[in-house]
C-alpha cells in the first residue's frame, strides 16, 4: 500500500517531532490536537525545530518552507478521513488511547493503517478497540524524533504481514532504521533499559555510590553518552515509573519493581529536569 497522507494525533513533544519528520520526508500531514491553543503550540514546536535545523545547516530554507506547507492542523478528528496511515501520540493512558483508536476506526478508510507511539500500552489492546486489528501496529519513535535514528515497530497479536511491510517502508522513508518487536511490554529498548535504570536508583538508595560516580562509571566505563541518573532526569522520572509499573503488572518479575525512592521522587514532584515540578535527581540530591 502506498502512503501519501499521514495523520498524527497529539502534537506534544513526540507528536510534533513525528509531524516534522513526516513533512520533511515529503508526506502530507494532518496534525490533530485537542484545542486551538495546543494545536498552535504544536505548530510552533515544528517551526522552531525546523528553524534551528536551518540555522545549523542541517536543512535548507526551501525544504523547510515546503515541509511546513504540507502540514494541516485541525482539532477535528474527522479530518483524518483522507489519511493512509495515522500515528497516535497522545498522553500515555490506555483508556484515552483506546478511545482515539475507536474514533479513528470510525473516521478513516477501512484500509488505512493505525499505529501508536506508545511506550507501554499493549498494541493488541489498542487493536481490539477497532474492527481492523490486522492493520494496527506500534510505531515507537525516540526523543527527539528528528535526531534519533530508530523506530521500533511493534507487531500486535493480529497485525498482518502486509501492514508490517508497509510500515517498514514508511520507517525507511522517514530516514529511520527499523527494528521489529512483538507486542511485549518494553518492546526491545525499554525491556533492557528500564531494569537498568531501576538498578541505578537502587544503588543511589542503598548508598552504593554517589549519582555522579554512577554516571561517570557508565559514561567512561561503557562509553555511553550519558549515565543512568542523568538519563532518568532527561527522559522523566514519572514516565520511567509509569512504564516500570506497567512492566511489573504484566511480568510480575521483581526486576521491574520500582524502588521506593523512585516512587517517592514522583510523589514529591521531582519528575525530571525537563518536566514541570521540582526538577530531577540532581536537584533533589543537591537539596534544591
Ligand atoms: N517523551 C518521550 O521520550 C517518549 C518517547 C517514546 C514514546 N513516547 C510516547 O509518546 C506519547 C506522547 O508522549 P509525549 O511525551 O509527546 O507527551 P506530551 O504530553 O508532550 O504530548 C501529548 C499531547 O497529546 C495531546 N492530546 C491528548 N489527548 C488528545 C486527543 N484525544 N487528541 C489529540 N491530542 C491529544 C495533548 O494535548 C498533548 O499535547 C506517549 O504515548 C508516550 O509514552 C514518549
Amino acid at each position: 500500500m502506498e502512503i501519501r497522507t499521514v495523520g498524527v494525533v497529539g502534537a506534544g513533544l513526540m507528536g510534533a517531532g513525528i509531524v516534522e519528520q513526516a513533512a520533511k520526508s515529503g508526506f502530507d500531514v494532518v496534525m490533530r490536537e485537542i484545542d486551538d491553543e495546543t494545536l498552535a503550540a504544536g505548530r510552533k514546536r515544528v517551526e522552531a525545530s525546523t528553524a534551528k535545523a536551518v540555522e545549523r545547516e542541517k536543512l535548507s530554507e526551501e525544504v523547510r518552507e515546503a515541509a511546513l506547507k504540507r502540514i494541516t492542523g485541525t482539532t477535528d478528528l474527522e479530518e483524518m478521513a483522507g489519511c493512509d496511515l495515522v500515528v497516535e501520540a497522545i498522553v500515555e493512558n490506555r483508556d484515552a488511547k483506546q478511545e482515539v483508536f475507536r474514533q479513528l476506526d470510525r473516521v478513516t478508510r477501512s484500509e488505512a493503517i493505525l499505529t501508536s507511539n506508545t511506550s507501554s500500552v499493549s498494541i493488541t489492546a489498542l487493536a481490539a478497540a477497532t474492527e481492523r486489528p490486522d492493520k494496527v501496529a506500534g510505531a515507537h519513535f525516540f526523543n527527539p524524533v528528528p535526531v534519533m535514528k530508530l523506530v521500533e515497530l511493534v507487531r500486535g497479536l493480529q497485525t498482518s504481514e502486509g501492514t508490517m511491510t508497509t510500515l517498514r517502508e514508511f520507517g525507511a522513508a522517514l530516514g529511520k532504521k527499523v527494528v521489529v518487536a512483538k507486542d511485549t511490554p518494553g518492546f526491545i529498548v525499554n525491556y533492557l533499559l528500564v531494569p537498568y535504570l531501576l538498578d541505578a536508583v537502587r544503588m543511589v538508595e542503598n548508598g552504593t555510590a554517589t549519582a555522579e560516580d554512577i554516571d561517570t562509571g557508565i559514561t567512561l566505563g561503557l562509553n555511553h553518552p550519558m549515565g543512568p541518573i542523568t538519563l532518568l532526569d532527561y527522559v522523566g522520572i514519572d514516565t520511567t515509573l509509569y512504564i516500570a509499573d506497567v512492566m511489573y503488572e504484566e511480568f510480575r518479575d521483581s526486576k521491574y519493581a520500582a524502588p521506593p525512592l523512585l516512587r517517592a521522587m514522583v510523589r514529591a514532584r521531582f519528575n525530571g529536569a525537563r518536566k514541570p515540578g521540582n526538577g530531577g535527581f540532581y536537584d533533589y540530591l543537591a537539596g534544591r
